[in-house]
């Protein structure tokens, strides 16, 4: 597992939906309370990204058609069958780190 640096915890706000970029591959942020949760920023319907949606408590909703999500689990709601691609996350030093799998640069 390789972890990177993705943000400062700082910048990841409860109730908020982060979008960041780390090694090419786009990510989605969620804070809910103490936790940070990191997933494949593209609902699993069309590829639209759920960055652009709403989080309401935990709740996650793609903005295209309505489809919701457990931002806690990535689990689906409706449809409970959809399930998003969650990243290892963890928090050090002041920074949100994120495993996207693959080699990470030299
Ligand atoms: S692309 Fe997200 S619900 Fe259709």
């Amino acid at each position: 597992m390789t972890l990177e640096r993705a943000i400062a915890l700082d910048d990841v706000w409860g109730g908020e939906l982060t979008p960041v970029v780390v090694r090419g591959t786009k990510v989605l942020l969620v804070r809910l309370g103490d936790e940070v949760h990191a997933y494949e920023d593209r609902c699993p319907h069309l590829g639209v990204e759920l960055s652009r949606g709403r989080l309401e408590g935990r709740v996650l909703t793609c903005h295209a058609h309505e489809w919701t999500y457990d931002a806690a689990t990535g689990c689906g709601i409706n449809p409970a069958r959809a399930r998003l691609k969650r990243f290892p996350v963890a928090v050090a030093d002041g920074a949100v780190l994120v495993d996207i799998g693959g080699e990470p640069r030299p």
